[in-house]
């Protein structure tokens, strides 16, 4: 009998040795699921020390948790990450990145998780008062936008390449501005208050370019990624998550 117990708890002990180690193992061996982003993009994601931090990285920080996947940030020109998604080299872009119509020809987009407003920065005293002075007649004036992104699309189509000049990211757009060698930068709302708070001498107009949703873009005709995704996003949604982030970023 006494033999019996000793063996029935000595397999007991490797039976959960077993599961402990087991468990541990599933933690490690969580998938990698690749995000592409561009990371000077406040506060949607910003280096916060050597970590990407903001709206999006914690919104799919969460994405990632519901796929049982471990979420890795990959940063890059804003302008890359379209080719990235397509070549597979990550899962997913999300960049406070606007739904159009030509990406949509390239990527497939989830749902929409936030809204997005082109806002005009000015520097303190410009003679550019409202978006439609830039359409004023005789008007031309010196446009910075980030490279590729809806800013760019759309200014150079209103005012024409030669009026715009595109940057790497939205500080580079600023420092320009504040230099003199363009009269305003386009970019969206959110991060032009940072960029704003940053810089003195600058203000945002108050009417703003464009509406736009922003949404998560994979490779086109991956069904199944985009229907986990679009599940998460609607299940974040429902239970707050999402607009809990939001709200921990924009006051
Ligand atoms: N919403 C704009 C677009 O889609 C700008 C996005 C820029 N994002 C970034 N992370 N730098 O074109």
């Amino acid at each position: 009998m006494k033999k019996i117990i000793a063996m029935l708890m000595a397999l007991m002990l490797i039976v959960s040795g077993i599961a402990v180690f087991a468990s541990c193992d599933k933690e490690e061996e969580k998938p990698v699921i690749k995000m592409a982003t561009n990371a000077y993009f406040k506060p949607y994601e910003y280096y916060d020390g050597e970590t990407i931090v903001g709206i999006d990285a914690e919104i799919a920080a969460a994405i990632a948790d519901k796929l049982g996947m471990k979420l890795e940030i990959v940063d890059m020109e804003f302008d890359s990450i379209i080719t990235a998604v397509n070549e597979g080299s990550v899962d997913f872009g999300m960049a406070g990145m606007t739904v159009t119509e030509k990406r949509l020809q390239e990527v497939d987009f989830s749902i929409s998780y936030a809204n997005g407003v082109q806002a005009i920065i000015v520097k303190e005293g410009s003679p550019i008062t409202c978006a439609d002075d830039l359409y004023a007649e005789g008007a031309a004036y010196k446009v910075g936008v980030q490279l590729g992104t809806t800013g760019d699309i759309y200014a150079t189509d209103d005012f024409g390449s030669a009026n715009v000049t595109t940057y790497s990211n939205g500080n580079e757009a600023v420092l320009a501005l504040l230099g003199g060698s363009v009269d305003c930068v386009i970019i969206d709302n959110e991060p032009a208050k940072a960029l704003v708070a940053a810089n003195a001498g600058l203000k945002i107009l108050e009417t703003s370019y464009a509406n736009e949703d922003y949404a998560i873009c994979i490779k086109k005709g991956n069904a199944e990624l985009l229907e986990k995704i679009n599940q998460a996003i609607m299940e974040l949604t429902d239970d707050g998550t999402i607009q809990g982030i939001i709200a921990k970023y924009i006051k």
